[in-house]
């Protein structure tokens, strides 16, 4: 493994302390003292804009995704390099670039002994072997650097037993087949993909006395049901039968050893064997191809209808196979897995651009550069955008025409595919540092998953600003219409505030957003390019996670001419630039009264009678709400105020402040004990069924079956406090700074 010169362990991770440091003697560029009321330059906006060229980030792909670049793996840390050289180059117009390692606990195949499944009959005689690779289709599924399908953190060990089809592996798949009588103890799961994450289709496998989990993408999630080989890539963009989605089947994020602190190599580690969150049964994905052979010759009762799929057969329950098919009614199934945890050092990569009014505030824009196999669409598309915007931006900035008004990141996160662990990590590291000064984490990640429109997710205060980037730039294609007014077509709907706007989606914990928005507090967004949902019905783009994401397979089937990836480029470099520029940040706190509105009049509804039921009233949260709107109604309204003339840069920085920290007074470290990192109290993950406030959700789906005195209904209480203490929280901090 090579390392930046001078950047050992500990030592890399100083060159973000290093900030500090910089920002302490912060030189002024020559010539006049920035005006402290440095704005938005509109001109510089357009001419960025202007000078994002598609063929730079072709080009940029082209490299990016010539190899397989697994985490930690050799390649990885050519890129380390590659992307170090780029931004340290004293003509890439950047201020500083470093890399900072971390020792993290990955998951990788045995290179010696490859995972097996295979179908055994009673004797013990191998009678089918379920393909370990991928089908070498454009030359580029081969060799020692693609890394064959495994479920990443999956334990080594040997099963055998009947197989049974449990769906996607829910606890609502594995109950229904107990509910017609299957015996689940020491059979083997075939599950597809969808439903629940990865891990847990092992995890809840594993409570029903499962031994051992086979998982698949059936055609009919993927592929708008086409299976044929000559229908799908290198013929189509379709998955081909072979194409097996890796994964991480951890189920927290982050470095699981390290848990909330930074994986530093002097850290204190968990006991590998005490770890929760991984598979506790041998799992591994396997081929469509595969998967049809083992389902079709499935016997026993016919699955349910919503369970049927594409491989062109009934799907039967099982367990065991049919008597008159292809292996007899006492063959049975083995799943073997030798893959190790390993310790490996990952790094992430910081660019800085030092802001010449602000510099202690940060905006981050980030995306992972670590892939499952040559990963041209996740992440590279991404990384491509990321490297052609730090280029035109540093051109910009050599030629002294123009530096942001706040500091500029660029971060490349190592190791997101285990788990979001480098960003995880660095949030750790520099927890207090990033909650202190950080205006909003931008992510682009997957670039482009289709060329028909934007998709955005984001918490309320970023909507405006990528509305106000969408309108600017027209969409590729014919129409001539602006980004945001393809968008309406597709993802809308009618806002008590606006009409007809695009809908922001909100963020889950699918990329490296996640610390940034759950665990520090941070205003956060992820943009790309995504599909017509009109036109396929698949899960995801359809090579995810397989040896067949390719250069090739996005330059002539997901982004010919890559003029999706320039849009997003533009649309996630305009609301960049407006956050790093304006005077007053462009975050409008009033949008999250809407959010709050529905998730009270949600509770009203689908709660409200059963809370009434146990003498719980939703008084407090009302007055709360309406409190939030009033405050955030008054702060726009001083904030226009303020706007006019020439405004006072102390008033200036206490309102922006204001505005920068109201994400942060959702959080509550407390509020979800079972829960790793999730303490924003809007936005944790709801599992009960309505669409309000997730505490207050979750404990109420949990609550009510149980009697009135029940711990369950003391946490529903407990839970509707901490949104009414963090409503009125947020409510402070959003008034005056100078009334109590
Ligand atoms: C895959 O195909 C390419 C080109 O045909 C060939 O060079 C390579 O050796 C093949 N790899 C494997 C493992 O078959
Ligand atoms: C599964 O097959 C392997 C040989 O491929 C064998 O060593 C192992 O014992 C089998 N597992 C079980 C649980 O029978
Ligand atoms: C299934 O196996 C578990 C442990 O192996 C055992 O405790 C349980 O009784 C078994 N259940 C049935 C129905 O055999
Ligand atoms: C693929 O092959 C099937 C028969 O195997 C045929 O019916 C179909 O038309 C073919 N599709 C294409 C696109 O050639
Ligand atoms: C496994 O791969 C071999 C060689 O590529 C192929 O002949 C065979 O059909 C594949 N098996 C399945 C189940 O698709
Ligand atoms: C990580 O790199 C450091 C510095 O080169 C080295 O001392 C350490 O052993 C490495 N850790 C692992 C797990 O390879
Ligand atoms: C998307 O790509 C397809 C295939 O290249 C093309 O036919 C279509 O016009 C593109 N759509 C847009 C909006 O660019
Ligand atoms: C809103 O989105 C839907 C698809 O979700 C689309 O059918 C409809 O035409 C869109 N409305 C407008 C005005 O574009
Ligand atoms: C901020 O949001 C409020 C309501 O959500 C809206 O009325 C107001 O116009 C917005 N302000 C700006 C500057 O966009
Ligand atoms: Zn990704």
């Amino acid at each position: 493994m090579q390392w930046a010169k001078g950047l050992g362990l500990g030592l890399g991770a100083a060159a973000f302390l290093g900030l500090g440091v910089i920002v302490g003697h912060f030189a002024i560029p020559k010539g006049a003292d920035p005006p402290a009321s440095q704005d938005l330059d509109l001109e510089v906006l357009d001419t960025v804009i202007g000078q994002l060229e598609a063929g730079g980030i072709q080009e940029n792909l082209r490299e990016l995704a010539r190899e397989p670049h697994l985490a930690s793996s050799p390649r990885d840390e050519a890129l380390v390099q590659l992307l170090l050289q780029r931004w340290q180059d004293p003509a890439s117009g950047l201020d500083e670039a470093s890399a900072s390692t971390y020792e993290v606990l990955l998951s990788f195949p045995s290179p010696e002994q490859p995972n097996l499944v295979t179908v055994v009959d009673p004797i013990g005689e191998i009678l089918f072997f379920c393909n370990q690779s991928e089908k070498n289709l454009t030359g580029e599924q081969g060799g020692p650097d693609v890394v064959p399908p495994y479920a990443a953190y999956a334990p080594p060990g040997t099963s055998q037993g009947l197989l049974v089809y449990a769906n996607q592996g829910t606890e609502e798949d594995f109950m229904e087949l107990e509910a017609q009588g299957i015996k689940l103890n020491d059979t083997i799961a075939l599950t597809r993909y969808g439903g629940v994450g990865r891990g847990a289709k092992a995890i809840n496998a594993a409570k029903h006395g499962v031994v051992g989990v086979l998982v698949y993408t059936d055609p009919a999630d993927i592929n708008d049901g086409q299976s044929l080989p000559n229908e799908t890539f290198p013929h189509s963009w379709r998955l081909p039968p072979s194409g097996v989605e890796r994964g991480s089947y951890y189920e927290y994020f982050g470095d699981p050893l390290t848990p909330y602190l930074p994986a530093t190599h002097s850290s204190f580690r968990l006991d590998p064997d005490s770890v929760s969150g991984f598979p506790p049964i041998p799992t591994q994905p396997i081929g469509f191809d595969s998967a049809q052979v083992l389902l079709c010759n499935l016997r026993g009762n016919m699955a349910p209808d919503t369970w049927q799929g594409a491989l062109g057969c009934d799907y039967r329950l099982g367990p065991g196979f049919r008597p008159d098919g292809r292996f007899g009614e006492y063959s049975q199934v083995n799943v073997s897995v030798y893959n190790r945890r390993e310790l490996r050092n990952s790094s992430n990569i910081l660019g800085l651009i030092r802001g010449a009014v602000e510099p202690d505030r940060y905006v981050l824009y980030g995306n992972h550069r670590d892939s499952w196999v040559h990963g041209a669409v996740d992440p590279s598309s991404g990384t491509a955008v990321l490297l052609e915007l730090s280029r035109v931006l540093g051109t910009l900035l050599k030629k002294g025409t123009w530096r942001p008004r706040r500091s500029i990141l660029f971060a490349s996160w190592g190791a997101e595919e285990f788990g979001l662990i480098g960003s995880t990590e660095f949030a750790e590291e520099f927890f207090r540092k990033l909650q202190e000064r950080t205006v909003a984490y931008i992510n682009v990640d997957i670039a482009v998953f289709a060329n028909a429109t934007l998709r955005a997710q984001g918490t309320p205060p970023v909507q405006s600003v990528i509305f106000s980037s969408a309108k600017q730039i027209p969409a590729p294609g014919p129409g001539g219409l602006t980004i945001y007014d393809n968008w309406i077509r597709y993802f809308n709907r009618s806002s008590s505030v606006y009409g007809l706007i695009p809908s922001l989606g909100t963020l889950g914990a699918g990329s490296d957003y996640a610390p940034f928005l759950h665990f520090l507090g941070i205003s956060s967004m992820d943009i790309a390019y995504t599909y017509d949902r009109s036109k396929t019905s698949a899960r995801i783009y359809p090579t995810y996670h397989t040896a067949f994401d390719t250069f090739g397979y996005v330059d002539k089937f997901v982004d010919p001419g890559f003029s999706s990836h320039r849009a997003v480029a533009q649309t996630a470099g305009s609301t960049l630039l407006r956050l790093s520029d304006s005077l007053i940040l462009p975050l409008n706190v009033s949008d999250y009264s809407e959010t709050l509105r529905g998730f009270l009049q949600a509770a009203q509804h689908g709660l409200g009678a059963l809370l009434e039921q146990h003498g719980i009233g939703l008084g407090p949260l009302v007055s709360a709400v309406e409190n939030f709107e009033k405050a955030a109604m008054a702060l726009n309204q001083r904030m226009l105020a303020l706007q006019e003339g020439s405004p006072d840069p102390l008033q200036v920085r206490m309102l922006n402040d204001q505005l920068m920290l109201l994400e942060r007074t959702f959080l509550n470290p407390r509020a979800f004990p079972e829960e790793r990192y999730y303490s924003h109290v809007l936005w944790a993950p709801r599992t009960g069924s309505v669409a309000t406030f997730p505490g207050l959700a979750n404990a109420c789906s949990r609550a009510k079956d149980t009697a009135p005195g029940s711990a369950a209904w003391a946490e529903v209480r407990r839970q509707l406090s901490i949104v009414v203490a963090a409503l009125e929280g947020a409510t402070a901090t959003l008034r005056p700074v100078a009334d109590l």
